[in-house]
């Protein structure tokens, strides 16, 4: 087996720290990192003249992992709040490259969220139907193999230190879906969870379960898991405590209940509220939190019932409960309504729960986004939900806003590269700088992550960037058009079918017949899921007219006819952005072609094989989208391009 790819840490990342001097004060598991780290890289320790030095200023008047990084020219000094803050500061020293030296500033650099989370759907046995990893796209587990937890973690421990770089500091190691495999590692298994937590412990991450809300009838015998039983909350209170006998440090429980087959509280006529205040109690005395998860709705919903919306769900469940969670509840909201599709509006809960710890929720895996086949970069698509003032465009934006922090499913797996696509790895990386500094611009994470990857040949630059800067907004064209979603294959999430959802129970329709396309979801004749916004959003989501084009679709259904705000009809966007896109795909694929020779041969062959099926993939959702749509609405394409009618 070759090593695996070594992300955006190559040797070549710590080039310009190597024979330079270096003086890191203080003690502990991080500060020796810290010390391993500049070792590595060729510094040699020296001292009050170092070049560089770290130390952690005790007493300052700083946040949690923050640091003050001063340069002058030829030094850098970072004092640090903590010594996860002397973990960051060696990072940015790194990311800074060249650059970390001068010119001479002085700057504060503190994490925007205190939670930054990676969720892993790993399962421990291989699920017969989701496999090892439950939309994972990048082989097998890191952590579990066949049954059994890996004897070898060196894969586990080189992805900490990559997790440590880009300022991740919480990682749940397995599945949401708990299957009864899975849910005795917070009981039988627990030596093989401290092994991996020791594994992610000097990178300063804390490591969490997904548990099932069962687990005192699965695990205990007892006869039920009712919030109320008291026999449940001492089994609930006393698993807390071995579990952080075994892991002094352990973060807390990531839980998926009352939704698609999770057992929840609802068996027993509780709310979400009892439900997360159970375990929240067990984890309150060891400082350990709960996420629960908002993502709850009907999955055996009837097609032919237009008065059940799924977007609706999550508010319906969640908004009544606001203010009746414990402080150590955070409950984490997906971004969207539905279920991260490539484009969706921002979940109408993240404004209707004032006096809840919210989190947000974002899938790194592209389960909706081209498995990792496709080179989609999502950093954009980030920016604009992190971007979005749900309450008015001179309020704040909802990363300003979530208190709870943000988690997102994780992407990576055995893969020689990490991620199947080498260029997913582009996902990772700006998943963790937006998570860490949510102010920071798409496209400036992306050329950071290029030029720490693949060094600064400038060629290779701008063919990368030129590849990713707008991927996200190519697949968006050539997929399910102007928010409506879905439209994918069901069960694998991969490949068009147009009408694949539209009869089934999962509450995900598109309603397109002969005059028109779209779901009505406005208060006054649709479901009234527009209602569910704060103003000015509820007024604007109401009606097609001042809804933004992306998400007319989302919110109205609308004949092919209607004239969009770009000038153009419905029908006549559908055919050029689907043209477009696919055209885009071939250009991408044209650009990889020029760097051959250029970057890692092996990086650009498993890129070639994929972008040759990136083109086929976008060509075929080209074709069933346009064809579909010109046979329903009997419309021709005014540029009278071939479709298959
Ligand atoms: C999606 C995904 C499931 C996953 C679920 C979740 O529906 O397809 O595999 O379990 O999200 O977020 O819980």
């Amino acid at each position: 087996m070759p090593d695996p790819h070594p992300l955006w840490l190559p040797a070549a990342a710590t080039a310009h720290l190597r024979g330079r001097t270096v003086r890191i004060a203080g003690d502990g598991p991080l500060i020796d990192t810290v010390r391993a780290e500049a070792a590595a890289a060729g510094m040699t320790p020296a001292g009050d003249d170092a070049e560089l030095s770290i130390a952690v200023t005790t007493g300052a008047a700083s946040s949690a992992e923050s640091f003050t990084l001063t340069r002058d020219g030829a030094r850098a000094i970072a004092e640090c709040a903590d010594d996860a803050g002397a973990l960051h500061a060696w990072f940015e020293i790194v990311r800074l490259g060249p650059g970390a030296f001068a010119p001479a500033s002085t700057r504060t650099v503190a994490p925007a969220h205190a939670l930054r989370m990676l969720d892993h759907w790993d399962n421990v046995d291989v699920h017969p139907v989701m496999g090892q990893v439950e939309r994972g796209y990048a082989g097998g587990s890191i952590f579990f193999h066949d049954g059994a937890l890996r004897q070898d973690l060196s894969r586990v421990a080189a992805y900490a230190r990559a997790l440590a770089a880009i300022g991740i500091n919480r990682v749940a190691i397995n599945n949401v879906n708990v299957h009864v495999r899975e849910a005795r590692l917070l009981t039988d298994d627990l030596a093989d969870v401290a092994r991996i937590a020791d594994v992610f412990r000097p990178w300063g991450i804390r490591l969490h379960l997904s548990v099932s809300f069962s687990s005192p009838m699965l695990l205990g015998g007892l006869g039920t898991a009712d919030p109320a039983d008291a026999g449940v909350q001492s089994w609930w209170a006393e698993a807390a405590d071995r579990v952080y006998a075994a892991i002094p440090d352990f973060g807390g429980f990531v839980v998926k209940a009352d939704s698609e087959g999770q057992p929840g509280p609802f068996a027993y006529g509780r709310d979400h509220a009892d439900g997360a205040n159970l375990l929240a109690r067990a984890l309150a005395p060891h400082g350990g939190v709960v996420h629960w998860r908002a993502f709850v709705y009907d999955h055996r919903q009837d097609w032919r019932d237009r008065s059940t919306d799924r977007a609706r769900a999550a508010h319906d469940h969640f908004s009544p409960l606001d203010g009746r969670f414990d402080d150590n509840v955070i409950v984490q909201v997906k971004y969207g309504p539905m279920d991260f599709q490539v484009r969706e509006p921002v979940s109408p809960v993240f404004f209707a729960m004032p006096h809840t710890r919210l989190a947000l929720e974002l899938q790194v895996t592209q389960e909706y986004t081209g498995h990792q086949r496709h080179a989609v970069y999502l950093g954009p698509q980030w920016r604009e939900i992190l971007d979005f003032r749900g309450r008015g465009d001179d309020q704040p934006t909802l990363a300003q806003t979530v208190r709870g922090g943000i988690a997102a499913v994780a992407n990576v797996g055995d893969d020689r590269f990490w991620t199947g696509h080498p260029l997913a790895q582009a996902n990772l990386y700006a998943y963790g700088r937006l998570a860490w500094d949510s102010t920071l611009d798409a496209g400036d994470v992306l050329d950071e992550w290029i030029r720490l990857t693949f060094g600064d040949d400038a060629a290779v630059h701008s063919g990368i960037h030129e590849i990713l800067d707008d991927s996200w907004a190519t697949y968006e064209a050539h997929t399910a058009p102007l928010g409506v979603g879905f439209m994918v294959t069901p069960g694998t999430h991969y490949g068009p079918a147009v009408d694949g959802y539209e009869y089934s129970p999962w509450g995900t329709y598109h309603f397109a017949d002969r005059d028109g396309i779209g779901v009505d979801r406005s208060a006054a004749t649709g479901t009234g899921f527009a209602g569910q916004y704060p103003e000015p959003w509820a007024s604007r989501y109401e009606s097609a007219g001042t809804t933004p084009d992306e998400l007319l679709l989302f919110f109205h259904h609308v004949p092919y006819t209607h004239r969009l705000h770009s000038g153009d009809t419905v029908i006549q966007h559908i055919y050029d952005t689907h043209f477009a896109g696919a055209e885009r795909v071939a250009e991408k694929l044209a650009a990889w072609g020029e760097l051959e020779g250029c970057i890692d041969p092996a990086v650009f062959a498993r890129g070639r094989e994929l972008f040759a099926e990136q083109l086929r993939s976008a060509r075929e959702w080209r074709d069933q989208i346009n064809t579909y749509f010109l046979r329903k609405s009997g419309i021709a394409d005014e540029a009278g391009r071939p479709i298959h009618p």
